[in-house]
């Protein structure tokens, strides 16, 4: 689907390239992808897709696992 019409730029574009670099802007995505971006109407979807993007990183990682309790 495209997310950035200004851009052309993909929700797996996106998606992929915050997983891989770790950035969490939509600007700074957008700015590795190739461009930043034009008119901004896309940024509110753009952040939640890279917000998505760091959660599944984080639940692959086993990160948001509660702690464990210690030991008695
Ligand atoms: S639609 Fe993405 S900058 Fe305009």
């Amino acid at each position: 689907m495209y997310v950035c019409l200004c851009n052309g730029y993909r929700s797996s574009e996106i998606e992929q390239t915050a997983r891989a670099s770790g950035l969490s802007c939509p600007v700074a995505v957008y700015e590795s992808l190739g461009s930043g971006p034009c008119c901004g109407t896309c940024l509110p979807t753009a952040k939640s897709i890279i917000e998505d993007a760091h959660r599944g990183r984080r639940r692959a990682a086993n990160l948001d696992a509660p702690l464990p309790l210690a030991a008695e």
